[in-house]
């Protein structure tokens, strides 16, 4: 629990307002990340989050209870890596009002504190302003560049590759 937001486990009652928001920040979303679209995609997405490999969250405003955006932990390695890769997205129209960089921040306390991770990742395209603003806001340092890394709506993407360690 933040200040102005609360992060929980998205569950499959959020369906429909999650889907509604999602359609409605495409313009906000593309070509940086693709959320569900369907019913049957919003399912698979759901399913995705075990809680061992990957966790999904929404970030809701203590006011008025709707969802702001999201954030996950995916690709969760444990032994020595002791790593996850967030995803995030704000939805319409609650973006540029400091809910993300608050609910984001939840998320990197939460993978450090509770799930005893040593260093989240965050991969982030060149032209992502926002987004590389949000990382850098929150202490993430730039540790590299991967050409055609991640696929987006079918096209190979170049990211950034951003990282927070926990030192404590
Ligand atoms: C990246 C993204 C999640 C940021 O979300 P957002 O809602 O704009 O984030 P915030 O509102 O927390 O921060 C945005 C700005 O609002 C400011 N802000 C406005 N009101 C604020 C308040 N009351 N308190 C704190 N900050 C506030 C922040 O300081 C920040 O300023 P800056 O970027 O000019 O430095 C959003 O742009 C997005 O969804 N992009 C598309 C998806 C995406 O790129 N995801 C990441 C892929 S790597």
């Amino acid at each position: 629990m933040g200040t102005r937001v609360l992060l929980r486990r998205v569950r499959a009652d959020d369906e429909a307002r999650f889907l509604e928001l999602a359609e409605a920040s495409e313009g906000l979303h593309r070509p940086w990340v693709r959320l569900p679209r369907s019913a049957g995609e919003f399912a698979a997405y759901l399913a995705r989050f075990d809680q061992v490999t990957a966790v999904g969250m929404v970030v809701c405003p203590r006011d008025g209870g709707d969802l702001a955006g999201m954030v996950n932990i995916n690709e969760i390695v444990r032994g020595s890596y002791q790593r996850g890769v967030l995803g995030y997205a704000a939805f319409l129209p609650h973006a540029g009002r400091g809910y993300m960089t608050e609910g984001v921040a939840l998320a990197v306390r939460y993978a450090f504190d509770q799930l005893g991770l040593h260093r989240v990742e965050a991969d982030i395209q060149p032209g992502n302003v926002e987004s590389l603003r949000l990382a850098e806001r929150l202490g993430f340092r730039r540790e590299g560049f991967s050409p055609a890394y991640i696929k987006i709506d079918g096209t190979w993407r170049d990211h950034e590759r951003w990282a927070l360690t926990n030192e404590s």
